[in-house]
């Protein structure tokens, strides 16, 4: 019979603590141990307010805490226990170096490697789960296998699919699981930990290869979308054609589909862009410069689609917003998740900032800490300095408050960054009554009601609409 399942997971970011969550929660005999260098990531995690905000993952979290899931800094005595090694770290767009600005920077999962070959014995599985590039697996191996004490493994590519935000309904209900491995008995053990709640035809097992670049190719195929009809926007917005019409027109074709055809103020998240253009350098490095080029375009695309959403902003209010202030609804790169990383508020806030216009921020899930922050790192140049003039500027110039109503108070426009559900119900008198006038909305997610907006007074301006 096969020995119990020790699993222990090395990173407890976005994926590792919602992932080990959820296996903990249906596993209630696997013992699931989450280790992270991060001390202060790590007492959140025991501590009622976690450090991510998912809908619904309090509850696993609770059901499961103390009982088999264990979240500790103890990383090489959670190693040593485990049989089963999962590895959930970042893999950041290198800052430096070769490949700067495009590669994926490997050093942590590097460091992941060697130190479960040093404190490693006997027979291990080695589950992949952060995003990689193709064939990084084969390096993981060599590393591996230098283990001083003899210790054998299995590695694994088992890329996670979750989007934030519905981390936990996906975790659930996922369209599928990927194995990707060379030893079957590696494959079927780890099979077996899903098989607990996920159907058996949802589980597809690969070679490993296949199994990595299927990850940065779904991710790839995901963002060309909304890279796709944000092109449309521009288009739209040009000719009087309605880019919410003309996405229910082409989605409806089954070939195509209806999901992720929502126009928006561009992509944002940790992953989309660090992930293309991590496709596009392995593109390049294997001389594939035509198919580097073609991926490339989508993350252009993106970077226009929020220039442009910030420069239609300034054009549209008589060229000028210097000294105007405008209400931030919304900071997070999409709904439900207080996560920022590449959000395009941060970009729009940025050049409206470089105009000198007054911002008053409001978002219901991030901390103004976190808000003051990016903004500096936008700010900052490629050595990470910030200048006393922009310091300044963010000072004076940036107000976060805790209230959209309070937001919009005085200003003379509003932005919808993010598409919170609150911002659908808000109460269009009252924060009317409150602005100066020309009101302006500008809606960067496509969800106020505009035409009950514009019988309010509002000059409402969405985006792929002219
Ligand atoms: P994250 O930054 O939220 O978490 C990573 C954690 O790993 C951090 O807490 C960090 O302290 C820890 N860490 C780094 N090196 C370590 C080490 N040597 N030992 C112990 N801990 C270490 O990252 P994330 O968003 O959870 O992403 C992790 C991986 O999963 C990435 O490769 C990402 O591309 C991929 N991914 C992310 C998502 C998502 O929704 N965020 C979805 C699918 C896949
Ligand atoms: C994405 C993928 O959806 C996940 O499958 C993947 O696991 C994850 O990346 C990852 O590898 O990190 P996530 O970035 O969390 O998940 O969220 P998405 O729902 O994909 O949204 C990404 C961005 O695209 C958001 O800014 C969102 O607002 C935007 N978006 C999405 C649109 O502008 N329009 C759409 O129609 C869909």
């Amino acid at each position: 019979m096969d020995s119990p399942i020790k699993i222990c997971c090395i990173g407890a970011g976005y994926v590792g603590g919602p992932t080990m969550a959820m296996i903990a929660k249906q596993c209630p005999d696997v013992e699931v141990h989450v280790v992270d260098l991060n001390q202060s990531r790590i007492d959140q995690w025991n501590s009622d307010e976690l450090p991510i905000y998912e809908p619904g993952l309090d509850e696993v979290v609770r059901e499961a805490r103390g009982r088999n899931l264990t979240f500790s800094s103890r990383i090489e005595a959670a190693i040593q226990h485990a049989n089963m090694i999962f590895i959930a770290v970042n893999t950041p767009t290198k800052s430096f170096g070769i490949g700067v600005g495009r590669a994926a920077n490997l050093e942590f999962i590097e460091k992941c490697a060697r130190q479960i070959a040093e404190c490693s014995t006997g027979h291990k599985i080695v589950v992949e789960k952060s995003t990689l590039p193709v064939r990084t697996a084969e390096a993981v191996k060599r590393i591996l296998n230098s283990s001083a004490n003899g210790a054998t493994f299995d590695v694994l590519s088992n890329p996670e699919f979750l989007a934030e935000g519905t981390a936990v309904q996906d975790l659930l209900y996922p369209d599928r699981v990927l194995i990707g491995g060379e030893s079957q008995e590696a494959i079927n053990r780890l099979a077996q930990v899903y098989g607990r709640w996920i159907p058996k035809d949802r589980i597809l097992t690969t070679n490993l290869w296949s199994s990595e670049l299927s990850k940065l190719a779904a991710n790839a195929f995901l963002a060309q979308r909304v890279s796709s009809i944000n092109a449309i926007s521009a288009l739209c917005e040009a000719t009087g054609a309605d880019v919410d019409e003309v996405a229910k027109a082409i989605g409806t074709d089954s070939r195509i589909g209806p999901k992720f055809l929502k126009s928006s103020v561009g992509f944002g998240g940790s992953c989309f862009q660090k992930d293309i253009l991590n496709l596009v350098y392995l593109c390049e490095n294997f001389g594939l410069h035509e198919v580097a080029q073609y991926w490339e375009q989508v993350v252009i695309m993106n970077d226009y689609q929020k220039r442009r959403f910030s420069e239609r902003i300034v054009s549209t209010m008589f060229n000028t917003v210097s000294d105007k202030k405008i209400a931030i609804w919304g900071f997070a790169f999409k709904k439900d998740t207080n996560d920022t990383r590449e959000s395009a508020a941060i970009h729009v806030c940025h050049n409206l900032l470089e105009e000198r216009a007054r911002l008053v921020i409001y978002d219901p899930r991030v901390h103004e800490s976190k808000i003051r922050s990016d903004l500096k790192m936008a700010f900052s140049d490629v050595n990470g300095v910030l200048s006393d003039k922009h310091k300044q500027l963010i000072e004076t110039n940036v107000t976060v408050v805790q209230d959209a109503y309070v937001a919009a108070k005085e200003a003379h426009a509003i932005a919808v960054l993010t598409e919170w559900d609150e911002f659908k119900q808000v109460d269009a008198k009252r924060v009317f009554d409150g602005m100066r006038r020309p009101a302006f909305i500008f809606d960067g997610r496509n969800i106020v009601d505009r035409s009950k907006l514009t019988q309010q007074g509002f000059e409402v301006h969405c985006i792929g609409r002219s």
